[in-house]
């Protein structure tokens, strides 16, 4: 069922997306990176993805840190023994015995994440890569929103990913962000101090549906429940082609009835989700709070450089130096809240508009 609020697992309730599930599933690259907008189906994707493959996998929900300022290792090694625990293949636990921080007992692993017997990332990833190749299978990896370990402390992932990358044929890698420059600037592939560096990815992007796509997904959505809906195109000018947002309204019109209502409904849940993104984002940065706020609200209907410039001076009264504009400007659009359009600068969907 299309509407379905959870992330999808079957072919059947993933609309359209042909060509990224095509490409997800047939990449021979030992990284795959996923970007897209905040519920644009970038889980959808890779959870109907890797269960197609029918390989087994970890899955860790970055999602988890989001409202923390920072993530330490032991919390990166909880996840990680979370999501391991949930693989069900056999002889997972033999292949983890005996390496130092892992604990097997009976059917559970524990990896210690404190003191200097500590679980070691790069040896778990080794282990299941070995377990996964005598198996003639790979072991897929998943970091969910993967930009949030931009936070950890005192640990650095990108070696052990790199070393992964390198030397384990029977692991995959999967990141998805939805801060695509936010993403970028943790793996720094570009930069030749990073670990990552130069390590071809094979990357993905999910854009919001466009109209006739939004329509679609909207009328096939609502045949499933036998409902005849043809407002699809009023929908779409209201809300945008994010396929979250129009499922959610898929949900709220088959509860009401009522177009205007529905879409109120929704318009109202986004915001105030995009209002609570912009509290996280603004962690660490309360004291250009207002400018952050400036900027959006000049662009929420798109701006330029200058009028962005131009908007902050009319609020302090006074000259803002470019360096200052600059940094503001990449930092909203590290963090999807901007998008570049030609010399303008826009929210890349109409409910972040809405928010401001
Ligand atoms: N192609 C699609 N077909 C059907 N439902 C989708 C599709 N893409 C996303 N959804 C729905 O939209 C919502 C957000 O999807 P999700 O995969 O969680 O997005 P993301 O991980 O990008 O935030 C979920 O309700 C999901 O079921
Ligand atoms: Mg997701």
């Amino acid at each position: 069922m299309y509407f379905d609020p959870r992330p999808k697992e079957r072919r059947e309730d993933l609309y359209d997306r042909e060509e990224e599930l095509r490409r997800f599933v047939e990449s021979k690259s030992p990284l795959v990176v996923v970007t897209g907008l905040r519920r644009t189906g970038k889980s959808s994707l890779i959870l109907v993805g890797v269960k197609s493959l029918g390989m087994p996998y970890i899955y860790i929900d970055a999602r988890a840190f989001e409202e923390k300022p920072y993530i330490s290792y032991a919390d990166l090694l909880k996840a990680l023994e979370e999501a391991v625990n949930k693989i069900r293949g056999k002889g997972l636990r033999e292949a983890l015995r005996g390496l130092e921080g892992v604990e097997v007992y009976g059917v559970s692993i524990k990896f210690r994440w404190g003191g200097e017997g500590r679980a070691k990332l790069p040896e778990i990833l080794s282990a299941l890569s070995s377990w996964a190749e005598d198996r003639g299978e790979e072991a897929i990896v998943v970091i969910d929103e993967a930009q949030e370990l931009i936070k950890l402390r005192g640990y650095n992932v990108l070696p052990a990913l790199a070393y992964a990358y390198d030397n384990l044929r029977g692991v995959r890698i999967v990141l998805s962000g939805s801060k695509a420059g936010l993403l970028a600037r943790f793996l720094r592939t570009e930069d030749p101090s990073s670990p990552l560096y130069g390590r071809y990815a094979d990357r993905i992007e999910l854009g919001p549906f466009d109209k006739a796509k939004a329509v679609g997904f909207l009328r096939e959505g609502f045949r499933q429940y036998g409902v005849e809906f043809d407002k699809g195109e009023d929908v779409y000018e209201e809300l945008g082609g994010i396929p979250g947002w129009l499922a959610a309204f898929g949900n709220a019109y088959l509860r009401t009835r009522d177009l205007g209502k529905a879409l109120g409904d929704v318009v109202g849940a986004a915001v105030g989700l995009i209002r609570k993104e912009f509290e996280n984002f603004l962690i660490g940065r309360e004291v250009a709070k207002r400018r952050y706020e400036a900027v959006m609200r000049a662009a929420k209907r798109c701006a330029t450089w200058s009028e962005v410039k131009r908007a902050l001076e009319a609020q302090e009264g006074r000259s803002i130096n470019d360096a200052e504009v600059a940094k503001l400007i990449r930092n909203l659009a590290d963090w999807a809240f901007l998008e570049k359009r030609g010399e303008a600068y826009c929210p890349p969907d109409p409910l972040i508009a809405r928010a401001f």
